[in-house]
């Protein structure tokens, strides 16, 4: 790709973010990249360090709860595309803790559209503006049936409901004001960087630290799982091929109940720290249900891979072993980001469990 851009893509910091700026930086190097993120608990420049020197690369602190911060950021630089990854994105602290999602997840994605259409006023022409949702908007699913991009919204979590609020905010400019959007739907991702409140993650550092690994309920609750890498690839192409007005629903087709994939994941660890077959497992605990918890998420990606040619390549049980040698032999970044803030969440979170 020849052409000159300047692209913003909000949240780079992040789990899913970084690897999408990662993906940017290496792959177009005439592109300017601008990682604009608050950094939260959640956000971390480490995730980065492998890039942080390129001179496509740019990173600047921002709170896209700042509107005054928002607009400067957009007099500073004209930018031609936006990929808009920033959000409080745990489904367990907007139960305990929903303003926070409020805030940044609808708040803040009305600052950036504003802040968009100000800075397009003259020429929308080329102009993107690419939100990153998730499928939990959708709400829950029986046993049968996929997301479609005509499914009904219906979020069940404080988190899912500020994420569909902002979908509509985005498509809602894109009708009346014709801003150029584009929403993408996602299912749940996997792999290095994630932050260890998520399910694998925080599995992965309890074993390794025989420490119980809460399973919610029954453990019956089913996801789709989706290696990061194989979403980076998605977001690429969206944002280069995507029609603007357009939804794309993006999944792994590779649903597993918690319990399964807990299971799996014990064998993997069992062999990777050299314990006998079984012992990993005996961590598994089943705790109280997360309130509201929605059963099933399963994404129909046919769109998407009908119409752009997108394929997830990514084998899952191949992705989980890459993730756990990831987290294996990255401690040192485990132990820093579960460090402070973490602990508070965590004895908050599990001991009433
Ligand atoms: P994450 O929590 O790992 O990262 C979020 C990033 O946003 C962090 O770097 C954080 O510092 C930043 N951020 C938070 N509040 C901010 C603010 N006010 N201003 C600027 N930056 C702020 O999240 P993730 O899992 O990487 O998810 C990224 C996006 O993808 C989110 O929009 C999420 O809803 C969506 N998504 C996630 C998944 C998933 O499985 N993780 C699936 C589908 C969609
Ligand atoms: O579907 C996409 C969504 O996936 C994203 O939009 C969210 O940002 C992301 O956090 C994720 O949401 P989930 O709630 O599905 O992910 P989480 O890792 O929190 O939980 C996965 C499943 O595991 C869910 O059924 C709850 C269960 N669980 C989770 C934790 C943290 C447990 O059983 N024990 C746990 O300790």
């Amino acid at each position: 790709m020849n052409e000159k851009k300047i692209i913003l893509i909000t949240g780079g910091a992040g789990f899913i973010g970084s690897h999408v700026v990662r993906l940017f930086v290496k792959k177009y190097p005439r592109y300017k990249i601008i990682n604009a993120d608050k950094l939260t608990y959640a956000g971390n420049l480490e995730n980065l360090t492998d890039i942080e020197k390129e001179k496509n690369y740019i990173f600047e602190k921002l709170d896209i709860v700042d509107k005054d911060a928002v607009f400067n950021l957009f007099s500073k630089y004209a930018f031609d595309g936006i990929i808009h990854l920033a959000a409080e994105s745990h489904v367990d602290r907007s139960i305990t803790g929903p303003e926070a999602f409020v805030h940044t997840n609808i708040v803040g994605t009305v600052n950036l559209l504003n802040a968009s259409l100000n800075a397009w006023k003259d020429s929308k022409e080329g102009k993107l503006f690419y939100h990153i949702s998730t499928d939990e908007v959708f709400g829950s699913l029986g046993e049968k049936g996929y997301f479609t991009e005509k499914s009904p919204y219906d979020p069940k979590s404080p988190y899912s409901a500020s994420k569909a609020s902002s979908d509509h905010l985005v498509r809602a400019y894109g009708h009346t004001y014709g801003l150029p959007v584009i929403v993408s739907n996602c299912s749940n991702n996997y792999g290095p960087n994630q932050f260890p409140e998520k399910l694998i993650p925080l599995a992965i550092n309890n074993i390794r630290n025989n420490k119980p690994v809460p399973v919610y309920g029954r453990g019956e609750n089913v996801r789709d799982w989706l290696y990061v890498e194989d979403h980076a690839k998605a977001v690429d192409l969206i944002f280069h091929k995507g029609r603007p007005g357009e939804t794309y629903n993006i999944g792994g087709n590779n649903e597993w109940k918690n319990i399964d994939l807990l299971k799996l994941l014990c064998r993997i660890m069992d062999k990777k720290l050299g314990r006998q077959t079984g012992t990993s497992e005996k961590l598994l605990t089943f705790v109280k249900d997360r309130p509201g918890h929605d059963l099933r998420y399963a994404i129909d990606s046919s769109k998407l891979r009908n119409e752009l040619g997108w394929e997830p390549i990514s084998d899952f049980s191949e992705g989980l072993e890459k993730t756990v040698d990831w987290y294996l032999s990255n401690t040192r970044w485990l132990e820093r980001v579960i460090s402070g803030e973490y602990q508070k969440y965590y004895q908050e979170q599990y001991s009433g469990r």
